[in-house]
């Protein structure tokens, strides 16, 4: 898909989030831990929950998705076995464990996903032989065997994984018997949204947003109503869109609790006013700074294409340090394109100094990274022409409706 955008726009106007594809993609994930029904809410309508749908059909769960309701019906045929087909999610490494715990036996696709360094799985691994599960690797495919299932598990992750804390806590909830403690875990947000949704299927689990996380293993879980927690990383976008265009902003649905890269934000100068249930981002000077992103508390990884960008319009030079992802660095050559002067130093910092964008020919790659683009484009002095544009669906529900709502201006130049 190929996409020009107009450029020289103003993001202002007023938006609401859809719910979290971080949340929803692990609680998909768990829907093969239960055979009753389960419904829920604010699903975003996005290519990689399409793609966990998939999988998790072939696996047996009778699922409808429409109007962000996800509706499963009870049933009894679980399949750990997915049969022959590429993911192109990273997030469907999910399935292993929960998949082999109520199996015995899973196989799948290798996971997919972001092309944003090496992204290995060594810690999932490392935690489901812990909880007694044997793994084999076969080409592009993934195998868990229940082997024996231990009584009391203590595993510390050698770094705050979100998807291996995810995938162990999932899959220690259904083993009976186990007693499992995980140290070290990652503390984002959408953890907690997972816990609760586990916890309201009778799951035994505490500590979720915390390093600690204890789960007393249990043989059944039963139905439930559960609705995702807003998307932070879609609201940072659009504030930071509106940021570096000093546009006036109003992003609804956002419980601002999770955003702390908000202070961040406000520590740069950024007039952001919080309220329960929205955010106002008002046109704001902005100050050159150093931020480094991390694991949550830190500065989101995602939301760190889009500071490179801001940082352009800031009144000086900045810099930007990643420190989740290696080589999380894509959206620098295109920026580049547009006139950004970027520069940098040593493996993992950015400098950048303040800098007038103009529109370029362009192409996306990796999701954060294309929102990135489409938004400096958008504010960008002059038309640009994206290719690859439909990166963008895996993670921004309605773009469409949301960029018209805030003036930006998208043609679609053809389909490919
Ligand atoms: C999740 C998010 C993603 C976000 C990332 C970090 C979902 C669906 N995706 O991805 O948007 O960018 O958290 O906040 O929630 N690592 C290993 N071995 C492992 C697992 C991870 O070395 O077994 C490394 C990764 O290569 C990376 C770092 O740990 O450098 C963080 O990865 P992780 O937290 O696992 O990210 P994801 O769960 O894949």
């Amino acid at each position: 898909m190929i996409a020009k955008v107009r450029g020289n726009s103003k993001i202002e106007g007023e938006i609401t989030v859809s719910g979290a594809k971080n949340s929803a993609l692990p609680i998909l994930a768990s829907l093969v831990l239960t055979s009753e029904e389960v419904l829920i809410n604010r699903v975003p309508e996005i290519s990689d929950v399409n793609e966990i749908l998939s999988m998790i059909r072939v696996a047996g769960i009778q699922v409808t998705f429409s109007d962000n309701e996800i509706m499963v019906k009870s049933s009894s045929n679980l399949k750990g076995e997915l049969g022959n087909f590429d993911s192109n999610i990273r997030a469907s490494i999910l399935l292993l464990g929960p998949l082999a715990a109520r199996t015995g036996h899973a196989e799948l696709p290798y996971p997919g996903g972001c092309a944003i360094g090496e992204r290995p799985i060594d810690i999932h691994i490392e935690g489901l032989n812990k909880l007694g599960f044997l793994i084999s690797e076969k080409g592009d495919r993934i195998e868990a065997t229940l082997g024996k299932i231990p009584k009391e598990v203590k595993i510390k992750l050698r770094f705050p994984s979100v998807g291996a804390t995810e995938h162990l806590m999932m899959t220690a909830a259904i083993m009976n018997g186990t007693h499992t403690e995980l140290s070290n875990c990652a503390k984002e947000p959408e953890i907690v949204d997972l816990q609760n949704f586990l916890v309201s299927m009778g799951a035994k689990i505490k500590g979720a947003g915390i390093d600690k996380i204890e789960i007393e293993g249990v043989k059944a879980f039963h139905g439930t109503t559960h609705t995702i927690i807003g998307d932070r990383i879609e609201a940072g976008t659009y504030i930071i869109a509106a940021l570096a265009s000093k546009g006036l902003l109003k992003v609804n649905g956002a419980s601002s609790e999770t955003f702390n890269f908000i202070h961040e934000l406000k520590k740069i100068g950024a007039q952001i006013i919080t309220n329960e249930d929205h955010v106002l981002v008002k046109p704001s000077t902005l100050k050159p700074f150093k931020i480094s992103t991390g694991p949550y508390p830190e500065f989101p990884t995602d939301l760190q294409p889009q500071l490179t960008f801001l940082a352009c319009y800031t009144n000086g030079t900045s810099e930007v340090t990643e420190k989740v992802f290696e080589n999380r660095f894509w959206h620098v050559d295109e920026l580049r394109k547009m006139g950004a002067s970027i520069e940098k130093i040593g493996d993992r910092t950015l400098r950048i100094k303040q800098s007038q964008l103009h529109g370029a020919t362009l192409i996306g790659k990796n999701l954060r990274e294309t929102a990135t683009v489409l938004f400096a484009a958008a504010i960008a002095d002059g038309p640009s022409r994206i290719e690859k544009f439909e990166i963008i669906l895996r993670g921004y529900e309605k773009i469409w409706d949301k960029l018209k709502k805030i003036g930006v201006e998208v043609d679609i130049l053809d389909q490919l």
